[in-house]
């Protein structure tokens, strides 16, 4: 069985990621495009082979009235991400949703609402779950390898040149560095720590607004407390650039991912006993491929939308604190 996806925007994420993870995958393929362009959604849909005889859209309930189209992968700003999961939902289709799902709270409960009224699959693209080390550093430390987990520290960040960014206005974002890294590192650390730890139970935060003086993150450091009393640590920033961190601390060892975070699946691992070998693997199509099986044996995609709305509710938290 083959699922047939629409790409619904065209920017940096689709063309680096979604568009190859749906050609590298036999269970899927791209059907058809949004584009507020009818002639970009045209040109990607020659580039990257879309199937259907009429592929290319600028209208989304056009592209949604098509019944041969099974799933949707929204990859838009995030302020639209509510409306466009809705009609999708309503229209029967499946949703694999970028990160952060909502930018409120109502738009959370919208979206779940009418994912669980269609009975459709919600999917939330938190790809670093697919990265190979990452899934080998979740796995020992759940099977006790580093002991009881103490402590998680995580660090992404990037140097944008002006404020020019949507993710910069209140138009079409709500945060900065949170949405387009920050909420990536909430998500590891919960994956890590939830199951030995319980859930965030205390958030603090710091959120450095000064170079730009926009309405939203440039720099947040966020202080997290799970149930257990084990705390995290999370530093994201579009103000400068450095090597990604993800590090894991328990009471009998620890682990280092370096570099980890990026589109490729690439970067290094060591522990307290030594470097992780792994072979490098496209995180996108690991992360379709989960959403993919879920349609196919009708069961939960590994985050769905209550996790991602999770995410989103410590992303609000964080500028509320
Ligand atoms: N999981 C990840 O690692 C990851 C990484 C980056 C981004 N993302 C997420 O993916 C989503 C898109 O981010 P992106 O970096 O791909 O953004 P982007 O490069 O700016 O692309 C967004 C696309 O949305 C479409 N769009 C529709 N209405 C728009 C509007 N009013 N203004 C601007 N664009 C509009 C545009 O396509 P048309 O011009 O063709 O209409 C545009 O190409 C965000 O939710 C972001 O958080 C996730």
């Amino acid at each position: 069985m083959t699922l047939n996806f629409a790409l619904i925007g065209t920017g940096g994420i689709v063309e680096n990621g979604h568009a190859n993870a749906l050609a590298e995958l036999p269970s899927t393929q791209l059907w058809s495009i949004l584009s507020r362009d009818v002639r970009r959604a045209e040109h990607l849909a020659n580039t990257y082979g879309a199937a259907s005889p009429n592929p290319a859209y600028d209208s989304l309930s056009s592209l949604l009235s098509d019944p041969k189209l099974d799933a949707v992968i929204i990859a838009t700003p995030d302020k639209l991400h509510r409306e466009q999961a809705v009609a999708s939902a309503r229209a029967g289709k499946h949703i694999l949703l970028e990160k952060p799902m909502a930018t409120d709270a109502e738009g959370l409960e919208a979206i779940l609402s009418a994912c669980s009224q269609a009975q459709v699959k919600l999917g939330l693209c938190y790809r670093l779950r697919w990265h190979p080390v990452h899934r080998e550093v979740v796995r020992r430390a759940h099977a006790g390898d580093f002991g009881k987990l103490r402590h998680v520290r995580t660090l992404w960040t990037l140097q944008e040149p002006d404020a020019s960014n949507w993710r910069a206005s209140s138009e079409l974002g709500c945060w900065w560095s949170l949405a387009a890294v920050g909420t990536h590192c909430i998500d590891l650390a919960r994956w890590i720590m939830i199951p030995g730890s319980g859930e965030v139970s205390q958030l603090n935060s710091i959120i450095n607004r000064a170079v730009w003086g926009g309405p939203h993150d440039e720099t947040a450091v966020l202080s997290l407390q799970f149930e257990s009393g084990s705390t995290a640590e999370i530093c994201s920033s579009v103000l400068f650039g450095s090597p990604s961190r993800f590090e894991i601390y328990g009471s009998e060892g620890f682990a280092i991912c370096e570099d980890t975070f990026g589109r490729e699946g690439a970067g290094r691992a060591w522990t307290n006993n030594g470097e992780i070998n792994f072979d490098q693997r496209n995180p996108f199509a690991g992360q379709l491929d989960d959403f993919a099986q879920s349609i196919m044996a009708n069961r939960t995609p590994e985050v769905d939308g209550i996790e991602g709305a999770k995410n989103v509710r410590l992303l609000l938290e964080s500028i509320s604190a």
